[in-house]
């Protein structure tokens, strides 16, 4: 158990980034260190940790998995819902929108259940954070990325999504 609390809270999260770094054997990058992708030409290797992978059969979920990290958050609930809400529908970050619809009317994919009223659905804050952190630990084989372990959203980004997605009653 990975426990991610206030004022330790980054440098768990670079903890748990450094872990996967060396399971998978590569970088893991922020956002901001993403290289640069022409729309039509193939998307630069070294980039492709970065995002959320989709499908197996992308060059990026061919990469291997990290492993399963079930994780305490215990520091401030303090997310804020608009940069939750760009990360949700950026299909270059969190790209919930591709699986889910959410709230504010945003219509998404039907892979995954309707978030559009999750905020209304009262689950446990614990649960939520889990789910977007690393899903395989409720449902091993569900077709979520693991968002956590390889670095995709940082603790503060899933605290910005889950105020998003708690918005919607
Ligand atoms: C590739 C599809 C896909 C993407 C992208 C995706 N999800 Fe999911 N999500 C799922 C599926 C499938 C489930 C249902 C898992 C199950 O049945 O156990 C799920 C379940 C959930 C749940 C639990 C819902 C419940 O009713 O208990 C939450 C919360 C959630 N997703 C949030 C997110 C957020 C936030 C993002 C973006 C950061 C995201 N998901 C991106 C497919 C996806």
């Amino acid at each position: 158990m990975l426990n991610l609390n206030g004022k330790t809270l980054l440098r768990s999260a670079l903890f748990a980034v450094a872990c996967s770094t060396a399971l998978m054997g590569g970088p893991v990058m922020s956002q901001d260190q993403v290289p640069q992708w022409v729309p039509g030409e193939p998307y630069p290797r070294e980039g492709l940790r970065a995002y959320a992978c989709h499908d197996y059969n992308l060059p990026c979920g061919k990469m291997g998995s990290p492993e399963i990290e079930q994780v305490k958050y215990t520091g401030p609930r303090d997310g804020d819902a608009e940069k939750g809400e760009r990360i949700a529908l950026n299909v270059r970050w969190g790209n919930c929108l591709a699986c889910h619809s959410l709230p504010k009317g945003h219509e998404g994919g039907t892979i995954g259940p309707n978030l559009s009223n999750y905020g209304a659905r009262g689950l446990p804050f614990e649960y939520t954070f889990q789910r977007i952190w690393d899903g395989r630990v409720y449902s091993p084989n569900a077709h979520m990325p693991v968002y956590g372990p390889n670095g995709v959203l940082s603790v503060e980004d899933i605290l910005d999504v889950i105020a998003f997605i708690e918005s919607g009653k």
